[in-house]
């Protein structure tokens, strides 16, 4: 691992990587990658690459985890061996479990639930290289997978996080600002503004805190016009295929 930068920000106040502090890494996706799931995504955030696939509904075994009156989603986190610089040990650790049931909540708000008692959802989220915001990326893709899959949602969920380098809030954190700052806060948000993930990792004071969010808000607004014209894109092209009559 590098050493710790003298400095995040510069006179000019742009970043170790040429970002102004609220400004998101370019991120580009596509849907519909995988033909034998359900749905799904393959994202890019700056160097983060993630692969999200999404199954179901369908009827979950053994029926005994079935809940009668809503489906269930089960949400996998999952980084690949050779995604960081030391090799991860494969298999769930701490903190993919953590991270998992965070996720899974995160889209809680959003899935019609109830329209399916006793199926299940699985989201698998596969983090292929990690560079800071994993967590974050793999929400965006799965979201992105859940909408591919034809799941009935209010909306979608984006996600993002904040952090505090050099005594300034900073907009989705670089890999420098991740491992050395003072302050990491995930967050998702649905389209309806809701936070269904907030996580928070150092200090900050409470009018950092609020500025944080907001912060926040504005990045997942960024992110949520990349995933609406991502769908938009797949579903224009879809219209314009002919369908031939008998
Ligand atoms: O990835 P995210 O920021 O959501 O989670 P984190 O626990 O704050 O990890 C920050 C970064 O540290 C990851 O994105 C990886 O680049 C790196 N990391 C790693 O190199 N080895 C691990 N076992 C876990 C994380």
């Amino acid at each position: 691992m590098s050493d710790k930068p003298e400095k995040f920000i510069d006179e000019n106040g742009l970043r170790l990587d040429g970002r102004r502090i609220d400004e998101i890494r370019p991120m580009k996706m596509e849907i519909g990658v995988l033909s034998r799931a359900d749905g799904s995504c393959y994202l890019e955030w700056g160097k983060n690459k993630i692969l999200a696939a999404v199954y179901g509904p369908r009827e979950l075994h053994p029926r005994r985890l079935q809940k009668a009156d809503s489906v269930l989603i089960r949400y996998r986190y999952n980084m690949a061996a050779f995604s960081v610089e030391d090799r991860i040990r494969p298999g769930p650790s701490r903190r993919s479990t953590e991270i998992s049931k965070v996720s899974r909540e995160a889209f809680e708000p959003v899935v019609l639930t109830h329209l399916y008692p006793g199926a299940v959802i699985d989201v698998f989220a596969e983090v292929l290289q990690a560079d800071a915001g994993t967590r974050t990326a793999a929400i965006n893709a799965a979201s992105m997978a859940l909408a591919d899959a034809g799941i009935p949602m209010k909306g979608l969920v984006s996600a993002c996080a904040v952090g505090k380098v050099d005594g300034q809030l900073v907009l989705d954190l670089n890999k420098a600002e991740d491992n050395f700052g003072d302050a990491d806060i995930p967050m998702a948000i649905t389209s309806e503004g809701e936070i269904s993930l907030i996580q928070m990792d150092g200090d900050v004071t409470q009018e950092e805190f609020k500025k944080a969010i907001e912060m926040c808000k504005e990045g997942c607004r960024q992110i949520l016009e990349i995933q609406k014209e991502t769908l938009k894109n797949k579903f224009t092209k879809l219209d314009e295929v002919e369908i031939p009559e008998d």
